[in-house]
């Protein structure tokens, strides 16, 4: 078995191998002058499992081709198989056709990807409408969930929280994670506008008052929905805001706005590299029977 990553977690990829004891040789890659992608393997791969480690962020378009260029060609150079570890997996929350000529983009990806590679692991996708990625994806597909790392993280860091999933599909999570450490768990309802337009209201009432709040979620993405979770919660009386999710894309001004609402701490695992992450992934993906 052979370990290799396109670029985006590559501290994964890394901590990964060394775990299973397996070499890790990062792709050679770049683009020409008029921006055609050069990619090189660095290994032999005739006769091996290739596993490549690769986050869809940053760079979502250019991750799904990388990853297609490189199993290619990894079956080209001899590779018996090659798995792919999408730590974050881009594209999954356009799962339905919302206006009419749209198009269905998690189908599309998956259909690049079923073409191309032997097997997929992924970490807490987007599983809203979609009940199991097996409605996607063809090939062996595994969506392993960090929860038990998340509640860990919290209960060694928070004392007496309460749990908050900022919407209805976020519950699950909230939900699994409280049970976990036995702490109280509400959930807020989302109305979104549109995606830089989200309110929250609470719909099962308990008391936020003094107490230390953490805010759980798949997916930071532009912030808006964590930030009203965090206005709600400190204007119903919360001391603390901890706002904890698996993916931190933080795009735009989401970490500003995430403060500026009243979050005190921003948590996110190792699934997309940022200054923010303080909980690693890579147990979870050794633990996995890869290969
Ligand atoms: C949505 O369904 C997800 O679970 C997240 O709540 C959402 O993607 C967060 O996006 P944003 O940070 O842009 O509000």
């Amino acid at each position: 078995m052979s370990i290799t990553s396109c670029g985006n977690s590559l501290n994964i990829a890394r901590s990964l191998a060394k775990k299973l004891k397996t070499p890790f040789s990062p792709l050679t890659i770049s683009s020409f002058p008029d921006g055609d992608r050069y990619l090189k393997f660095n290994t032999p791969l005739k006769g091996k499992t290739l596993v490549i480690v690769h986050s869809f962020q940053p760079n979502p378009h250019q991750s799904l081709l990388d990853v297609i260029f490189a199993a290619k060609t990894a079956k080209d150079l001899g590779a018996k198989k090659v798995i792919l570890i999408a730590p974050y997996l881009a594209y999954m929350r356009q799962d339905i056709r919302f206006h009419s000529g749209e198009a269905i983009s998690s189908r599309v990806m998956a259909d690049l990807l079923n073409r191309s590679i032997d097997r997929i692991i992924t970490i807490d996708t987007h599983l809203h409408r979609y009940h199991s990625l097996k409605v996607i994806f063809t090939i062996p597909a595994q969506n392993l969930t960090a929860n038990s790392l998340i509640a860990s993280y919290i209960q060694n860091h928070v004392k007496n929280p309460v749990i908050i999933g900022p919407d209805g599909e976020s519950y699950q999570w909230a939900d699994t994670i409280a049970k976990q450490i036995n702490a109280l768990v509400t959930v807020f309802k989302k109305t979104r506008f549109t995606s830089r337009n989200v309110k929250v209201k609470m719909i099962k009432p308990v008391s936020l008052r003094n107490k230390n709040v953490v805010i759980v979620d798949d997916i930071i993405s532009t912030g808006h929905t964590v930030a009203e979770a965090a206005k709600k919660a400190k204007a119903l009386g919360a001391k603390s805001i901890t706002a904890i999710c698996v993916h931190g894309l933080f795009v735009e001004d989401a970490i500003q706005k995430l403060k500026k609402a009243g979050v005190n701490k921003i948590i996110s695992t190792n699934t997309i590299e940022h200054p923010t992450n303080k909980i690693d992934v890579t147990p979870l993906l050794a633990d996995e029977d890869i290969g």
